[in-house]
């Protein structure tokens, strides 16, 4: 047995704030039928030292362990390794990993103070970003570690001896700042020498909170300047320790920066480029920063992965659509940082780069930036003369694909335009293929705007004034979002900034909260019940539901939802009745409540959200269901799908509800918005009326993605034909190209085409459901996951004689073999597969036969 990919807190090798972190594995074996049946952890000060804990052998299958070994202080470094023992009670190797623990309280940051420098009057678009910097000498003994911590209000880049420390892009990242403040921590061990004078700087920006959030202008958490607060810690081997705090002793100056915002962009004259935080450069005439109180909101360190550029594109094109403005394509509508690289240019001289999504439908070439509405994303360099120059905007990210460039003196070539990719550091888990070009590229798609919208929070859309974490958006993608990357600890921490917005038992629309939007709305409050209960249902750790639990249970009492703002957001002419669409909702999320409640052993809530779910679908049913041949009643395409998604309808009637569902697309064409696209292809598919669900999915006609993709999109749009609404003006305002919640039947083709599901009976891929249901003319498909417990893969393909079909389930881990319907017989190498147990019942959504497998590697040849 392997054992690999150890984690803690959910990340590979983090600093923490968590003084009893989970600790994770997941395990490989060549081994049919393999399991894990004990497992030992040990934790020391050292490489494979155990002076900190030994769990001793544990009689266990659990893949995870709660640190429970000595006290453990802030910065301390921890080893750990894990061996396993499996079926054959053989032991494995050890595999080993560490953490670090950071500061733990905010005592633990000493003297430090926030800082912050007045770099000129605040002009509409922001401050002009500032530079703090402190000198210090070093003493002359030898350096064990060096660790630097920081947060801010607002960004900050730092920087040590001259050197940019990190890599890590718009720290501190977003939280809602009254509630707790993120920190990053940084090994700047090798930056320091013995004895020499050392100068440690930051790179302060507007951020979150003081640049623009929303339409809401500058200043919402309060009009001040940006600052930070950092901590740096210099161990010696003689067991002694410096530190270095912001304080009234650091100085100040103005940046080559004049504007960074994260909608408008940002703008530097480059020929005051400074390398401040150098000894080569004096702060003699520098100012005095001003300084406040850390004050009593907790900062914590970061709890997922950092912010960091993921992959550089190089554009692909370059066009002259107007004189002296050059458009370049980087191919891809994404996420990121453009970087121009420009040789020759006057000292002076003027250049100006705008990111935008797309160019104007008209053909003239030139961008289209209406959908960006007031966000800009404009950037605007003075060059200094030197003979290349790489001009990259600070602080600030872009959604786009196009770059309009003014102020060449010549022609650029296409590869002078970069733009690096920028997102969390999450681990790809998923990958997916099949013989459909059109399914193919949805995939792609989807990934691309998860990809585009995985920042501090699930934003909505990285390019207009927006970029919010809107609830609906980031739950109704929750799923997919697990099978695209690891999302355990991003999720987890997005959940904790719905916990920190939700009032009286209403969640938030968006997190973090903002005063401009509402809460308690259904289908987006029910967020911070829904997501926690998913990630319970991917991971199988409780742990994402106690984090909640607390504000949930003050959800139930204020059940039902009593508001709907939002109702099925960009439906096409096919609204859903407010009351039966909340009622709907509020009955998930009482059913979702009580599933919660009973895996936390709280009976008395569990009984309390059943009785509240069951009143309310009882009306529910007696108010809407008002014949028994599946009528729903008002009718829209949304109703229909969410009494069958949402289990509604009783079950004697679903078949003829979904045939209603089918009769009214098929009529009126596909009209449901956000949310009844979120479930539409599972109310088709487990209702049977699976061909049409492959042929909407398939589809390349108005309204599909097929039809945005073929006409240009590259990231699931919110709009089904964003360059129509390129002229609508009322509609402009929500055209963005790279909507996320649009994608989220990424989890469709990984759960039905594919055939990767789990059993929620048995949560965390304990027991997989591999369930492929071809259909559609897909021949083939290919499925891959990085399960919690290893990985997972559905390859199959469908030929003259049969299907065969290759699957992996890992260690640990059983399976439910579900045979498509069409197939009654299944071989293996040979055998046939009744030599294994089959399941008595059959499968209750496809009606195939189905047969219970041990972990492992297996070819199947099913045929009629
Ligand atoms: C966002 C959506 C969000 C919605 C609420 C929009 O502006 O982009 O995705 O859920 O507002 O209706």
């Amino acid at each position: 047995m392997l054992v690999r990919d150890l984690s803690c807190e959910d990340m590979s090798r983090p600093v923490i704030g968590v003084l009893t972190p989970r600790l994770k594995w997941r395990l490989q074996s060549p081994i049919r039928g393999d399991a894990q049946t004990a497992y030992q952890v040990q934790a020391g000060s050292s490489a494979g030292a155990a002076d900190l804990w030994d769990s001793g052998k544990v009689t266990s299958s659990a893949q995870a362990a709660t640190y429970a070994g000595s006290a453990l202080a802030a910065r301390q470094r921890v080893y750990w390794q894990v061996r396993v023992w499996d079926a054959a009670s053989a032991v494995s190797q050890w595999a080993t990993s560490s953490f670090e623990l950071g500061l733990l309280a905010n005592s633990d940051w000493g003297s430090a103070l926030m800082i912050g420098y007045q770099t000129g009057a605040s002009a509409s678009g922001g401050y002009p970003a500032a530079c703090v910097r402190k000198t210090f000498t070093v003493a002359a003994k030898t350096i064990t570690r060096a660790r630097l911590y920081a947060t801010a209000l607002g960004f900050y880049r730092p920087h040590l001896n001259g050197q940019r420390v990190g890599q890590v892009e718009l720290a501190p990242g977003w939280t809602d700042p009254t509630k707790r403040l993120h920190a990053q921590a940084y090994d700047v061990t090798s930056l320091l020498t013995s004895g020499a004078a050392s100068v440690l700087g930051l790179q302060l920006g507007d951020g979150h909170i003081q640049g623009n959030i929303s339409t809401l202008g500058r200043g919402y958490y309060g009009n001040d300047v940006p600052r930070a607060a950092c901590a740096l810690f210099i161990d010696y081997a003689d067991g002694t320790t410096d530190t270095i705090v912001s304080d009234a002793s650091w100085k100040g100056t103005a940046s080559a920066n004049t504007l960074n915002d994260l909608y408008l962009g940002s703008s530097a004259d480059t020929r005051n480029h400074l390398p401040f935080a150098s000894t080569a450069v004096s702060d003699s005439g520098w100012g005095v920063v001003s300084t406040k109180a850390l004050g009593s909101v907790p900062i914590q360190m970061q709890p997922y992965p950092h912010i960091r550029r993921q992959e550089t594109l190089t554009a692909v094109a370059v066009t002259n659509p107007s004189a002296g403005v050059y458009v370049f394509d980087l191919g891809q509508n994404h996420a990121g940082i453009p970087r121009l690289t420009v040789s020759g240019l006057a000292r002076g001289t003027t250049v100006t780069l705008q990111a935008a999504e797309d160019t104007k439908k008209d053909g003239s070439g030139t961008l289209y930036t209406a959908n960006l509405r007031t966000a800009v994303q404009t950037d605007t360099f003075v060059t200094d003369g030197t003979a290349t120059q790489v001009l990259e905007p600070l602080h600030t990210y872009h959604g786009f694909r196009y770059v309009a460039v003014t102020g060449l003196p010549s022609a650029p070539t296409a590869s002078q335009m970069q733009s690096s990719v920028l997102h969390a550091d999450t681990k790809e888990v998923g990958s997916f293929t099949c013989s459909n070009a059109t399914l193919n590229t949805l995939w792609g798609m989807a990934r691309w705007a998860h990809r585009s919208n995985h920042m501090s929070i699930p934003t909505d859309c990285p390019q207009r004034d927006e970029r919010l974490g809107w609830s609906a958006d980031a739950m109704l993608f929750a799923r997919s979002a697990t099978f695209s990357r690891d999302n355990a600890a991003w999720l987890a921490k997005y959940t904790q900034d719905l916990v920190d917005g939700t009032s009286a038992g209403k969640g938030p629309d968006v997190a973090p909260y903002i005063t401009q939007v509402g809460r308690g709305n259904a289908g987006w409050a029910d967020a911070v019940v829904v997501i926690p209960w998913t990630l319970y249902q991917v991971y199988g750790d409780t742990k994402y539901l106690s984090l909640a639990y607390s504000t949930i249970t003050t959800v139930l009492a204020n059940l039902p939802w009593s508001s709907n703002s939002y109702g099925d957001y960009l439906n096409l002419s096919d609204p859903t009745n407010s009351a039966q669409f909340s009622a709907a909702v509020s009955i998930r999320t009482a059913q979702t409540i009580a599933k919660i409640a009973t895996v936390l052993g709280d009976a008395s809530t569990a009984n309390s959200a059943t009785s509240t779910a069951a009143s309310m679908l009882s009306s529910w049913q007696s108010t809407y269901v008002t014949s028994t041949d599946g009528t729903v009643s008002p009718s829209s395409q949304t109703a229909y799908v969410l009494g069958l998604a949402f289990g509604l309808i009783p079950a004697a009637q679903t078949a003829q509800a979904a045939a209603k569902l089918a009769n009214l697309i098929t009529t009126n064409g596909l009209k449901v918005g956000f949310v009844g696209l979120a479930f539409l292809y599972d109310a088709l598919a487990d209702n049977g009326q699976l061909s049409l669900a492959y042929s909407l999915a398939t589809s390349t006609v108005y309204p599909s993605l097929g039809y945005a993709a073929a006409n240009g999109a590259t990231t699931t749009p919110e709009q089904w034909n964003p360059r129509a609404f390129q002229s609508t003006a009322a509609s402009q305002d929500a055209n963005s190209y790279n909507h996320p919640i649009r994608g989220c039947i990424l989890e469709w083709l990984m759960r039905d085409v594919a055939g990767i599901d789990l059993d929620a009976s048995a949560p965390g891929y304990a027991n997989v459901i591999l369930r492929p249901r071809p259909g559609g003319g897909v021949t083939y498909a290919q499925g891959a996951y990085e399960g919690p417990r290893g990985r997972i893969e559905s390859d199959w393909n469908v030929n003259s004689k049969g299907m065969s079909w290759h699957v992996v389930v890992p260690p640990n881990s059983t399976a439910i073999l579900s045979l498509p319907p069409a197939y009654g017989t299944a071989k293996i190498a040979g055998a046939d597969i009744s030599t294994m147990a089959a399941v008595a019942s059959a499968d209750p959504i496809t009606g195939g036969k189905r047969y219970s497998l041990p972990s492992g590697a297996y070819d199947f040849n099913l045929s009629t």
